[in-house]
């Protein structure tokens, strides 16, 4: 089993049961569509498993909820009280008990009647689960940021690729008329060439109470299952303020708000200037970070400067009044700001328009109005979603590479052909980081 991603307990047969199935039916049509050996769904529904049920993953379940092209079948978590909710959730909307509820994400993923699953999971789970289902030939709508690490967003990218899978980014403002527009404007030349773009994301985390140090330790609470939920991370001894919701203020397993959002205005911010697929050539930051010992450590207050091919130059930044929130493109004849729910541009015209008149879109932005539907629909045209794997993967390489720079104190320098940051071999090492024994990516 030399390709095997998981090296934990995955039965044999299970394994070969999937990989089998895999060969025979290359992922053209939803797998519960074609009905080898098992259940076909209703009415070509695609079966949909929901893996991490916290704050974002019942948001997305509703959203799959409300179509009626699907299904949720399955439900994945380590706590037991959350995993029980979403069960009876999706339970009481079907009136029926069919939604089965999973500890392991890996007895899920190896079900053969489920054609896609979501990924809801804190950011440091996202590669692990990510492979897995892919070498599965499922589908994936999988949240923002694609990785926690560039080396782990290059193993999803190549797994989905290998795999022919349909992906989906949680960078639902990609489906939202008002960042089309912008985007499209942009991408159009109206306000002639691009020379700079301002990315306001939020600052904090702001709550004084847990900016502070590392308070006593407890036992994990009987519902949460605390091994599987570090999973691949350092094992640190169990701190609730650390844990559902929190894990994005601690390195171990999220990135803090640059990584939160780079997937959100990060992404808006390529979309205008064309850069879903090549990315930054340099890029130097600095942030405020809590002292060592403190519970929550991620940067608080961050400014990371970018340059770009073509004398573009970008700012991403936290917490800094002259960095308004959201999107601002400036060009040679104009600019335009977007936010989510605000729109301003040089041209007051343009503010009224819901979306670009046909005339003036010579380039035109792929178009989705609902991104939940969006990827059930691509999963059986087998298109490419409106963000797709690779494209969310270059959305996050400037938040990724400003933390290192800003950790390093240093310039960086990107080759975004080769994916490798030139010349500076420490920086280099935390492109990734180590796993937790016995999880490995491949
Ligand atoms: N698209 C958006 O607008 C948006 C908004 C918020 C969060 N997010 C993203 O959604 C993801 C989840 O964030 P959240 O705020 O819901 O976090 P959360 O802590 O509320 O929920 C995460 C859940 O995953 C569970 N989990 C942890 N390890 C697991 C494992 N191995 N298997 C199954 N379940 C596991 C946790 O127990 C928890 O219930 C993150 O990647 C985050 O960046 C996206």
């Amino acid at each position: 089993m030399k390709d095997k991603t998981i090296t934990t307990t995955i039965t044999r047969r299970k394994f070969l049961a999937t990989t089998g199935a895999a060969l025979v039916f290359p992922a053209i049509l939803p797998s519960s569509m074609l009905g080898f050996g098992r259940k076909t769904s209703p009415s070509n529904r695609i079966n949909v498993g929901v893996i991490g049920c916290g704050g974002q993953g019942n948001g997305d379940t509703e959203s799959f909820l409300r179509l009626a092209e699907c299904r949720v079948v399955a439900a994945c978590d380590v706590d037991q009280t959350r995993l029980a909710d979403m069960v009876q959730k999706v339970n009481t909307q079907y009136g029926n008990q069919d939604c089965r509820g999973y500890r392991d994400f890996r007895e899920l993923i190896a079900r053969r009647d489920i054609d896609a699953v979501l990924i809801a999971t804190p950011d440091h789970w996202h590669a692990l689960i990510g492979v897995e289902a892919a070498k599965h030939k499922k589908d994936v709508y999988g949240e923002k940021p694609l990785a926690r690490t560039i080396a782990e967003q290059q193993a999803i990218v190549k797994a989905v690729k290998k795999n022919h899978c349909i992906w989906q980014t949680g960078s639902q403002q990609r489906s939202d008329a008002n960042f089309h527009k912008a985007a499209e404007i942009v991408r159009n030349g109206l306000i002639g060439k691009i020379t700079r773009v301002e990315v306001g994301l939020p600052s904090g985390p702001k709550n004084p109470k847990m900016q502070q140090k590392v308070p006593a330790t407890t036992p994990p609470p009987p519902e949460l299952d605390y091994d599987m939920w570090i999973g691949p991370s350092m094992m640190m001894p169990y701190v609730g303020s650390r844990i559902h919701n929190n894990w994005r203020w601690n390195y171990n397993t999220g990135g803090g708000q640059l990584l939160d959002w780079i997937g959100h205005h990060g992404d808006i911010a390529h979309w205008g200037i064309d850069c879903d697929q090549s990315g930054p050539l340099e890029i130097e930051g600095e942030g405020d970070f809590p002292p060592a010992d403190y519970n929550w450590n991620v940067c608080t207050r961050y400014r990371i400067e970018v340059k770009y091919p073509n004398d573009i130059s970008m700012t991403i930044a936290g917490g800094h009044a002259d960095i308004r929130s959201g999107v601002k493109w400036i060009g040679t004849e104009g600019w335009v700001w977007v936010n989510r729910g605000g729109f301003e541009s040089s041209n007051p015209d343009w503010e009224t328009l819901k979306e670009l008149p046909e005339e003036m879109r010579k380039v035109k932005l792929y178009r989705s109005r609902d991104h939940t539907r969006n990827f059930l629909d691509c999963i059986k045209s087998r298109q490419a979603t409106i963000a797709p794997a690779e494209t969310a993967h270059h959305s996050s390489i400037p938040g990724h590479l400003g933390l290192i720079a800003m950790i390093t104190g240093r310039s960086l320098k990107w080759d975004s052909q080769k994916e490798v940051i030139v010349d500076d071999a420490a920086a280099s090492q935390m492109l990734s980081r180590p796993f937790r024994s016995p999880w490995k990516l491949a």
